[in-house]
């Protein structure tokens, strides 16, 4: 079978499955469609993903309800499509990730000053800003309103440890190779472009998140997790405890001595350095032989100490 065919074929199989029907279809759709491998092929490997393609053509032509109406529209704008693909990435912010980084952050002693490298828009530089209830515990901020605050809903373990309080942080910067910015009307479409159909939820949860960051817009600066790390770290105030973390980043980091050199760098530079990654993301950090590294959850690390599992969307926290 045809390497891409392959590739779409494993995105139906594996990820798709079970939590998008529509992309699903699409997908086997693409897998068998010599037509659309073609266009495909006329791109470079990294832009041949099936989240972009569905993305892209959903940017320029709405979202298509069935795969002939999908492979009209990408056939019919095709140029479009490409020029999409090739100048946007899978940039997924998922801010409810901010409910599996709480039960950390609230046990770290304030004044905080967060960096968050691989920020997207920067909506999970704002833990502070939303609500959460994690079973019959509920956290809002003291500006929290019902309409257009997020409010996180996360299943915890009993030996997870709740917050009692919302984390003091006093200064925060994110750090991307393309930040985007919730001021943005084309950034804002793109987001949202990138929740997965059926996922209702997780698309009010963005929206109400951008609304919260429109108040306060985080700074997201430009550059590279591998090289400009340092600088970001010298701009933080002293007299505070720094946190650098990151969640669904370090896939992107191809090389794993890359990955190290950045963990040694983060570690290093930080009172506490926090990696919520899949589980095979560092050689280094062990997690405990269980279930649920099977099932695709993340490893939530402090440090390099395996914390818990969580849910790759923040639905749920396992504490190890
Ligand atoms: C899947 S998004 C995750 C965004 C956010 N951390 C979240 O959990 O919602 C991954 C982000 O990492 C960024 N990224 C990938 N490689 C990077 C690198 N070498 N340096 C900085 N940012 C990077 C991408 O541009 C993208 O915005």
């Amino acid at each position: 079978m045809h390497i891409l065919a392959q590739r779409y074929q494993r995105f139906a199989d594996i990820e798709a499955q079970g939590s998008s029907p529509l992309y699903e279809i699409l997908a086997r759709h693409v897998a068998q469609n010599h037509k659309l491998l073609a266009f495909l092929e006329t791109m470079p490997d990294e832009k041949q993903q099936p989240n972009l393609l569905f993305a892209a053509v959903r940017h320029i032509a709405g979202l298509q309800a069935t795969a002939a109406g999908f492979e009209r529209a990408l056939i019919e704008n095709e140029d479009a499509v490409r020029t999409t693909m090739l100048t946007r990435s899978t940039q997924t912010n998922e801010p409810a990730r901010c409910a599996v980084l709480l039960p950390i952050l609230a046990q770290i002693d304030g004044p905080i000053a967060l960096i968050e490298v691989g920020a997207s828009a920067g909506l999970c530089l704002l833990p502070d800003k939303y609500g959460y209830i994690y079973g019959e515990k509920t956290l809002k901020p003291p500006d929290f309103d019902d309409q257009t605050t997020p409010l996180f809903h996360c299943h915890a373990t009993a030996n997870t440890p709740i917050p009692e309080k919302l984390p003091n942080i006093v200064w925060r910067r994110g750090l991307d190779l393309n930040p985007l910015d919730v001021r943005n009307e084309e950034d804002i479409r793109w987001l949202e472009t990138l929740i997965w159909p059926e996922h209702e939820q997780r698309m009010c949860n963005l929206k109400m998140a951008i609304h919260t960051a429109k108040q306060e817009p985080p700074i997201v600066q430009k550059g590279n997790l591998l090289t400009d790390l340092n600088d970001l770290v010298d701009q933080a105030p002293k007299n505070t405890t720094l946190i650098i973390f990151h969640t669904a980043v370090l896939s992107y980091i191809a090389e794993q001595g890359d990955r190290e050199s950045f963990a040694e760098t983060a570690q290093s530079r930080s009172d506490f350095w926090i990696s919520n990654e899949a589980a095979q993301i560092f050689d280094r950090i062990r997690p405990p032989k269980t279930n649920l590294a099977k099932t695709g959850r993340f490893l939530l690390s402090v440090s390099g100490v395996p914390k818990a599992w969580t849910h790759p969307h923040g639905k749920s926290i396992s504490w190890i």
